[in-house]
């Protein structure tokens, strides 16, 4: 997507001798590659990238302990699936800083700068999720990688699903909830905080997947199956030619998994579990989350809608 930096020799030849005739094409050669190369950033520069160009995934866990660690640590055993973990709700931050941007006005000199351009920050908020998902592994499987994505449970609030509605929209998402609240929760807990959080966030999840039933998963944390994972990976995902035969269950009932250490164990206890768990060859070769430009701008809508709706049944609610 981006110009790639090429190491070029400062110039002219080694030695200093007279340019041979294949020196000649070879600058010529040169000359061609920046004129076409930056024709091809202007070009860039209007449209700054295709947002939908990656298939996004992501799991949004309604709150804590409503089996998002379940759902990350099964749909990372797919292969061409590459997800990472809870990463501190960053993208609240980046959300803030979009707020700000967008919210500037140049009135003064001293201030003196252009509008925010909307969809280049969207595009460096992808790119920032990519360099999070992957590290410095890109290189490598970038290339091999059909879904990318992450989970988190700090983003289950209005502004932040709107934020990642237009930043990524395309994407599809699998929301954990918890549909009993009167469980026992861990002494060091605010049980109260948290059935409030629950019941607040699981209202917010069901208002969107209902509005959105293709697009956004509902995972119970109650009704866990093996058929309700195959629901979301055949249908949500379009992976054909492999399902899942149980649940990788280690952070289930409160329980906290471990983290192999190094990069090798991880890769073989993945290699361990996939066999353990997943049926057949798993085909993503036809998997694509894009929606035509109508369908978008019918999503755009629906959102708008929607916010009313939510906001209307949250006061209902409390
Ligand atoms: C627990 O949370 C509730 C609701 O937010 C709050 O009213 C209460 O004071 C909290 N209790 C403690 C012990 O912090
Ligand atoms: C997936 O399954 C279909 C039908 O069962 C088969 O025709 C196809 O070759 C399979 N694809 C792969 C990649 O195995
Ligand atoms: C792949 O998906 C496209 C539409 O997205 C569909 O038209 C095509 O038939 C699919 N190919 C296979 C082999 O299922």
């Amino acid at each position: 997507m981006y110009l790639q930096t090429r190491r070029v020799r400062p110039c002219g030849s080694r030695d200093g001798s007279r340019i041979s005739a294949h020196g000649k094409l070879y600058v010529q050669a040169i000359i061609l590659w920046l004129a076409f190369a930056l024709v091809a950033r202007d070009a860039r520069a209007q449209e700054p990238c295709d947002l939908c160009a990656q298939n996004w995934l992501f799991i949004l866990g309604a709150g804590g302990r409503t089996g998002s660690t379940t759902a990350l640590s099964m749909f990372r055993l797919v292969p061409h699936v590459e997800l990472t973990g809870e990463h501190q709700g960053v993208l609240n931050g980046q959300y803030e800083m979009y707020k700000r941007l967008a919210k500037m006005r140049h009135t003064s000199v001293a201030s003196a700068g252009p509008r925010l351009d909307m969809d280049g920050f969207r595009c460096v908020t992808q790119e920032l999720v990519r360099v999070m998902v992957f590290g410095k592994r890109r290189a490598s499987e970038q290339s091999q990688t059909r879904i990318v994505g992450f989970k988190e449970i700090a983003y289950t609030s209005w502004h932040m699903l709107s934020f990642l509605k237009f930043t990524f929209p395309c994407s599809r998402w699998i929301f954990s909830v918890r549909e009993k609240l009167d469980v026992p929760v861990k002494s060091n807990f605010n049980a109260t905080r948290l059935r409030l959080e629950w019941g607040k966030q699981r209202l917010l999840a069901d208002c969107v997947h209902k509005a959105f039933p293709n697009t956004i998963f509902r995972l119970a944390v109650e009704q866990l199956s093996v058929q309700v994972y195959n629901d979301a990976l055949h249908h949500l995902l379009g992976v054909r030619n492999c399902s899942f035969k149980g649940i990788l269950s280690a952070n289930l009932d409160g329980k906290f998994s471990r983290e192999p250490d190094t990069e090798a164990l991880r890769e073989k206890q993945t290699e361990r579990a996939r066999r353990e768990y997943i049926d057949g060859d798993c085909d993503l070769s036809n998997v694509s989350f894009r929606l035509s430009s109508e369908h978008l701008e019918q999503n755009r809508v629906l959102w708008y809608a929607l916010n009313a709706e939510y906001q209307s049944r949250l006061r209902n609610q409390t």
